[in-house]
């Protein structure tokens, strides 16, 4: 049975019930789908408590984005909690999360949240690492899962707990992808037949562009952009960008890198705009 609860006063007896125990949270903003369950599965796996977070958060949405029209499944979400095993969804109104209205007080990523996603969506990430500050407050874990498909979002979380002293372990999950490689994502159920097949172009430039990472950072690139060029000359899919990008800060690669690195992707099929990611280890050229 998975409790659904709405203020942290409810929260807390369970909280208090695995106070020797470890705990788990698994933020989310609900429209839970497959990659979520492996969150939660991890989760089961590591913890004494598993809690989930549905929360919409409007402070992480510009003001031409999704915010209003961003799927809202909470019955259909309470029952993937329940087949997780999680034990308590925690799902508070925006009053509780944000008792003062607008907060003038922010958590800012600094220049690591200004790349990628953060140029293409001012604000975001201060949005983001705001609520997930919040949500570690109210929910007081050991342990934090996020999915490594928001590749530059967990290295911020993780990089917050660090420079912050947080005491909460962050456990990064490996991305879940359809069987023809679409990794999952909540936005994923705005797309029309004709869009998710124009989005398969995504998951296609990553897998083309890691088979190149013996021969080097630029040959990554080339075979990225030559598979995305295919689908963007024709109109249907507009790219945000395409980076390859040293995990420690989200800086491009120059061509001589070696060593760990992310090929990163956002794009827009129709009106809806997807990311994905890959992790690869550049080899010095001519190496095996
Ligand atoms: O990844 C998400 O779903 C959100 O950014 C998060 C971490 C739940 C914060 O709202």
């Amino acid at each position: 049975m998975t409790a659904l609860v709405h203020t942290r006063a409810e929260l807390q007896p369970f909280l208090d019930g695995f106070a020797n125990g470890k705990r788990g949270v698994v933020m989310t903003m609900g429209a839970l789908h497959e990659g979520h369950l492996e969150l939660f599965k991890q989760a089961r796996h590591d913890c004494d408590l598993v809690v989930a977070t549905i929360f919409v958060n409007p402070l992480q949405f510009g003001p031409n984005e999704d915010f209003d029209r961003y799927p809202r499944t909470l019955d259909d979400d309470l029952k993937l909690c329940a087949e997780a095993g999680v034990d308590v969804v925690y799902a508070p109104a925006v009053e509780e999360v944000y008792p003062g209205g607008q907060p003038i007080v922010k958590v800012t990523p600094g220049p690591m949240g200004e790349t990628l996603e953060g140029a293409f969506r001012p604000g975001f990430f201060t949005g983001v690492l705001t609520i997930v500050n919040k949500l570690l407050n109210l929910t007081d874990p050991d342990k934090a899962f996020f999915g490594q498909k928001d590749a530059q979002q967990l290295a911020l979380v993780r990089r917050m707990v660090l420079d912050l002293n947080m005491p909460v372990e962050i456990i990064g999950v490996p991305t879940v992808r359809d069987e023809d490689g679409l990794a999952k994502s909540s936005r994923n159920r705005y797309l029309s037949s004709e869009e998710r097949a124009t989005a398969l172009t995504l998951s296609r430039a990553l897998f083309a562009g890691q088979e190149k990472a013996t021969e080097g950072a630029d040959a990554v690139r080339d075979a990225a952009n030559a598979v995305l060029e295919r689908t963007t000359a024709t109109g249907e899919l507009t790219v945000d960008y395409l980076a390859l990008v040293d995990p420690r800060d989200f800086s491009e690669v120059p061509p001589a890198f070696t060593g760990q690195a992310v090929l990163a992707v956002a794009a827009r099929a129709g009106t809806t705009r997807l990311i994905d990611n890959l992790p690869l280890t550049l080899t010095p050229h001519g190496a095996r």
